[in-house]
């Protein structure tokens, strides 16, 4: 079998929705300790849904076509439904990665969070600091 699906191929070798939103409702960069790579994503959000997505990532392949598939999972869709994405679900969507490779699939996740936190913190939005989690769990999903 091979060690990447199609769909992880796919999407690094055309990552969707790549570069910079000028004036973003939220940007939010994170980045992974273990390896060193970087994420940041923007967001646009008009009326509560996530009008327009893009992202930078600066790392290792499953990362690129983790942000790729996370960005298409979100855009047009309400922000309480981006809220809920996890780094599982991303993974799931790309036919899966192998089990060393899930932590790069967080970044995406935590990547989107990190932006939705911005554009709450900007507009004054109470929100749910559980929901926008603390550091990710790594032992349910990685390794
Ligand atoms: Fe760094 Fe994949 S090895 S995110």
């Amino acid at each position: 079998m091979a060690l990447y699906s199609e769909k992880v191929m796919d999407h690094f070798r055309n990552p969707r929705n790549v570069g910079v939103i000028e004036n973003a409702d939220g940007v939010g960069e994170v980045g992974n300790a273990k390896c060193g790579d970087i994420m940041t994503m923007y967001l646009k959000i008009d009326n509560d849904v996530i009008s327009d997505v893009k992202f930078e990532t600066f790392g290792c392949g499953s990362a690129i076509a983790s942000s790729s598939m996370a960005t298409e999972l979100i855009k047009g869709k309400p922000v309480s439904e981006a809220l809920k994405l996890t780094n599982k679900a991303v993974a799931e969507a790309l036919d899966g990665l192998p089990a060393y490779k899930m932590h790069c699939s967080v970044l995406a996740e935590e990547a989107i969070k990190s932006a939705l936190k911005d554009y709450y913190d900007k507009n004054g939005i109470a929100y749910d600091a559980d929901l926008l989690g603390g550091e990710h769990d790594c032992e349910h999903c990685c390794e």
